[in-house]
């Protein structure tokens, strides 16, 4: 049976922070942020915003995109490394703010950016296998990337969520099964200890982690998918690859690593061919760690002039600490066109910048967020209010 995803939704916050001028305030370069690190804008979440506001507006765009019902959901996951609760998952506040069916599998994965991937992999087995019977999986990434004003990290931040249908009738992409590497090792490259709200990284040494997870799943790959030999970059025969994007010069990296991997001395060379049209979404939104990987390719299929229709895409999820698995899917009759018609770039265009007082104001009142009283906050739209006797409390 084939498994692969049916439609797909992204919310992103209404505000965002200029790097260049964020840089300035910083007293560094823009060139740094900007053209260094690959990121022209960085998404800002209201303080009427959390993991759980941004999931349940994605969610409600993949949902409308395919014509799903909430009876037609019968697994409901949230990817998140910045939940609400040390108990209570996400989804859980999702599934009451959708209306979504009791009978329904709900629950939350944690392993840094790859917990989404690993939950979509998942699903992607329970449709396969049978015992879906005809329901679809809601498999939502959402995050807010944190690290504190005025750290290494700070210009790497962002908020957002990505929520992937996936069904027995893909109509975006189709995964093929078995073709996964995945690539697994105990290291302390990020962090969030319990007590904190903002991560805990060692930059550099993230990058090089980053590196070796991405070498080892494509090896684990290429050995997966019984297809070595050939003419040519193996990378060739994906027609783009997708990388986890914490900002896109990483990708940049990524990439260069892999074509030296296939023997490329060139390993440049095909960066704007392969990898350019999926960084145009996520250069505008900053790092939203486990949904990265998937705004890039909402980017891919948003973007690319390349008529992809039949083609191969290669997929790279990094996970921190660490989890990396890198897997393949064939892009399904009209995808591009049905991903245009979301808007995405349109929704992005329609944000308000931040000025930086504004935006350090928006980062102060957060850090007492899990304490504000609940309170009746005019607007539309999922909302979070605030607590009440230790219960988070939101407006649909
Ligand atoms: N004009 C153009 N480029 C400039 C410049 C200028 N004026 N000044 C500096 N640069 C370039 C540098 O040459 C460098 O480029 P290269 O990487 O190609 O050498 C780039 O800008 C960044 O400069 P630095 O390395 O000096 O920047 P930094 O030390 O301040 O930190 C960072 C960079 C380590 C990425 C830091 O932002 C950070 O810690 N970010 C969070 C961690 C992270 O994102 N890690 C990624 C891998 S882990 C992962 O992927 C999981 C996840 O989501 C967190």
């Amino acid at each position: 049976m084939q498994a692969g995803l049916e439609s797909l939704g992204i919310a992103v916050p209404p505000t965002y922070v200029e790097l260049a001028e964020l840089a300035r305030a910083r007293g560094v370069a823009p060139g740094k942020y900007v053209d260094g690190l690959g990121v022209t804008r960085m998404a800002v979440p209201l303080v009427e915003e959390d993991t759980v506001t941004l999931a349940a507006r994605a969610a409600r765009m993949a949902m409308e995109a395919a014509g799903c019902t909430a009876e037609d959901v019968g697994m409901l996951v949230v990817g998140t490394e910045t939940a609400v609760d040390h108990s209570k998952p996400v989804s859980s506040y999702v599934q009451g703010l959708l209306g979504l069916s009791t009978r329904c599998r709900v629950f939350e994965t944690k392993h840094a950016c790859y917990g989404g991937t690993a939950a979509l992999l998942l699903a992607m087995d329970w449709v396969r296998s049978g015992s879906a019977k005809g329901k679809k999986a809601l498999i939502i990434c959402s995050d807010i990337a944190r690290y504190g004003v005025g750290t290494p990290g700070e210009p790497t931040q962002g908020a957002g969520a990505v929520a992937l249908l996936v069904s027995d009738k893909p109509k975006l992409l189709a995964f093929e099964a078995g073709k996964t590497g995945a690539y697994a090792k105990d290291v302390m490259d990020f962090w969030r200890p319990l007590y904190s709200k903002d991560a805990v990284v060692d930059g550099h040494y993230s990058v090089q982690c980053y590196l070796d997870a991405l070498e080892g799943a494509y090896r684990a790959y290429q050995e997966a998918a019984e297809d070595a030999g050939g003419e040519g970059a193996y990378s060739d025969r994906f027609a783009a690859l997708v990388y986890h994007v914490p900002y896109g010069k990483m990708s940049r990296k990524a990439h260069r690593h892999v074509r030296t991997l296939d023997g490329d001395k060139e390993p440049d060379a095909s960066f704007d061919r392969l990898v350019g049209p999926s960084l145009v979404l996520p250069s505008q939104v900053g790092n939203i760690y486990t949904g990265s990987m998937y705004l890039a390719l909402a980017s891919l299929l948003s973007c690319s002039r390349e008529e992809l229709t039949g083609k191969r895409v290669g997929l790279f999820s990094y996970g921190s600490g660490s989890c990396a698995e890198f897997f393949s899917a064939v892009v399904q009759p009209e995808a591009q066109a049905r991903v245009k018609a979301l808007g995405l770039e349109n929704l992005l265009e329609k944000r308000r910048a931040l000025s930086i007082p504004e935006y350090e104001a928006i980062m102060a009142a957060r850090e007492k967020l899990d304490d504000k009283p609940a309170e009746e906050t005019p607007g539309e739209g999922f909302r979070y209010q605030g607590t009440r006797d230790h219960k988070r409390i939101y407006a649909r």
